[in-house]
């Protein structure tokens, strides 16, 4: 009995490896090799050698051919019994002539400086600190909605509350005077200002909060970074048809012009929506955010996307047309992308896979913006998808002439936010009409990246190198800001943050080395958060702030992670400083206790 049900869990196990595409043999060699190094380096064990099973596939004993163990695979259909390495081969033949696990070129670290007047940023969102929901005739968005829909949100979590912003203008300033950042990036909430989402009634008591904030910054000489919309639409505007109405191109600029008319004279850096990506696919396509629509999952995403696209570039216009001249500010949209990786590096189906998964994720918004129009890529996949379903045309609207010519060039940089990586390989989807089945790929990732408290985000330094160099070659060179990166943590509360730390060390190292060794052109980099925050759908669970914000104190106070002095270090130092050209004043600790 006890055989049977082991030989039927490693035939589970392999086939389901098989299915992997053998990335699980990678993964158990990458790990068990590890675990036998350690025991050798730092257990001293008198480890003297290893040897993998097996060379090649082969009888496999009660299981004949039907497994395979082997290096190579062996076709025992073909008489002449051909073999041919597999992933695991290679990874095999790389950990023998490296001897163990060097560190790649991709992990060290490099020391050096970014340019004079980078910009040193962290970042919140308007629902996910401020709370007042109903303060001072504050209109209800679709956030206000969607989180007070049962089981929507993690522990039923809302944003009512949330940091108290609202009400703490001062501490947050603080804060962000500890943590010595040259810019701060907000978010204003449409419907605090235009209750119903239109310009027939101005919100001034809303419209304070933010003229007070913006100039509390300006006295603590930190520069205002303003995002127009981060995702909570006002419910009036969703009740008649939201981002799928294309009347919302025009709202969003009457919007835009309220903001600009009254703000702008102090606020000189501008973004005017912030991820397009998540609004098109998380809230119209998989529906696990506002407004939580998941029924035409192949269709509804395209089309928000388009007006989404339509209305940045209408704001871009307004601002160049009307107050470029006297504000002298700039602005763009912030794209959000994963980098993609083959799972496989050795299959080109994996690496086209791969390819594809950029394209239809910073590709479906940059490429129009930087390049005009979509991405021959997602053009072609979904028109010639929709035709084979029977459908007349694509299910990916078509601009204009005119319009893609006034929505190219609709940029003063790219805003860039950016997480984690994913290892992509083919999938067939079929004739589903959906964004998943066009774009035609899976992702999984490698099981020794280092976790966070977010199932999507493993901790993946290179891949931001690498995304960077992307944008670089794919969209012209532009001037990249990084208006979003950083990792959370998730359970018990522990100020001693050491996996950020780590991975804001790494990830800006890895910023670091595109600009210097790869001229990519970077001009800023934002930290995501400054405070602990409503993490969407996962409420307060997840936690990504440099500050910790207890909840459970009526006064919601803001207490500093370990993670605050190494951000604040980087920022001083203005990059990694060489120790061998030391002493540097900015490594040394503040004093205890410094009032700032
Ligand atoms: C969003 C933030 C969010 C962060 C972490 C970004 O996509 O802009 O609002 O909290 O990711 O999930």
């Amino acid at each position: 009995m006890e055989i049977q049900k082991f030989t039927s869990l490693k035939i589970e196990w392999l086939q389901k490896q098989k299915q992997l595409g053998m990335t699980l043999t990678v993964f158990f060699y990458k790990t068990y090799i590890d675990e036998a190094l350690k025991a050798y380096d730092l257990d001293g064990v008198k480890v003297k050698g290893y040897m993998a099973t097996s060379l090649m596939d082969s009888f496999e004993w009660l299981n004949g051919y039907k497994v395979g163990f082997g290096l190579h695979h062996v076709d025992f259909n073909n008489p002449n019994r051909p073999r041919t390495p597999k992933y695991s081969a290679h990874y095999y033949y790389q950990v023998m002539k490296d001897n163990g696990f060097p560190l790649t070129e991709d992990e060290k670290m490099i020391y050096g400086h970014f340019r004079k007047e980078f910009i040193w940023s962290t970042a919140t969102a308007s629902y996910q600190i401020e709370g007042g929901w109903r303060a001072d005739g504050k209109g209800l968005s679709i956030w206000d909605k969607f989180a007070h829909t049962p089981l929507k949100v993690f522990n039923d979590d809302n944003g009512d509350i949330a940091c108290d912003s609202y009400n703490k203008i001062d501490e947050d300033v603080a804060i962000l005077k500890q943590l010595k950042v040259t810019h701060y990036r907000f978010f204003i909430s449409w419907s605090r200002v235009l209750p119903d989402g239109t310009t027939s009634h101005i919100n001034e008591a809303g419209l304070s909060y933010y003229d007070r904030l913006v100039k509390a910054l300006l006295a603590a000489n930190i520069q205002p970074h303003i995002t127009l919309y981060h995702w909570d639409l006002p419910q009036a505007l969703q009740d008649i048809g939201g981002w799928e109405n294309d009347d919302i191109v025009g709202k969003f600029r009457d919007y835009a012009d309220l903001i600009f008319s009254r703000l702008g004279h102090n606020v000189k850096h501008w973004i005017t929506i912030n991820e397009p990506y998540n609004i098109a696919m998380v809230g119209h396509g998989y529906g696990v955010a506002a407004p939580g629509i998941n029924f035409r999952p192949g269709t509804l995403p395209y089309i928000v996307g388009h007006n989404l696209i339509k209305a940045h570039a209408e704001v871009w216009h307004l601002y160049n047309d009307k107050y470029r001249a006297v504000q002298k500010g700039i602005i763009s949209i912030t794209i959000n992308s994963d980098w993609s990786e083959p799972r496989n590096p050795y299959k080109q189906e994996d690496i086209d896979a791969a390819r594809r998964v950029v394209q239809f994720y910073i590709g479906w918004f940059a490429h129009p913006i930087y390049n005009g129009d979509y991405s021959d890529v997602m053009k072609t996949i979904i028109r010639e998808r929709s035709l084979a379903a029977g459908l007349t045309k694509s299910r990916l609207p078509e601009f204009t002439p005119d319009e893609i010519k006034r929505i190219k060039g609709t940029y003063d940089y790219f805003g860039f936010n950016h997480y984690t990586t994913v290892l992509a390989f083919p999938v067939n989807f079929g004739d589903l009409s959906h964004y998943d089945a066009d774009r035609g790929a899976g992702t999984v990732v490698d099981r020794t990246w280092l976790d966070s408290g977010s199932g999507w985000l493993k901790i993946t330094p290179f891949g931001f190198r690498r995304i960077l160099n992307f944008i670089k070659e794919e969209y012209g060179n532009p001037p990249i800001i990084i208006t979003e990166n950083g990792v959370s943590e998730r359970g018990p509360i522990d100020l001693n943050d050491n996996h950020r730390t780590y991975h804001y060390e790494k990830y800006i190292n890895q910023v670091l080395k595109a600009y210097l060794q790869d001229n990519v052109d970077i001009r800023g980099y934002t930290a995501w958060s400054l405070m602990d925050n409503l993490e969407w759908a996962t409420g307060f669970s997840e936690r990504f702030g440099l500050f910790y914000v207890n909840h459970s104190d009526p006064n919601v106070p803001r207490v500093k992670k370990a993670s605050v002095s190494t951000y604040s270090t980087i920022i001083s130092c203005n990059g990694f400083p060489d120790p061998a050209s030391g002493p540097h004043d900015c490594l040394k600790p503040e004093p205890e206790g410094k009032l700032i």
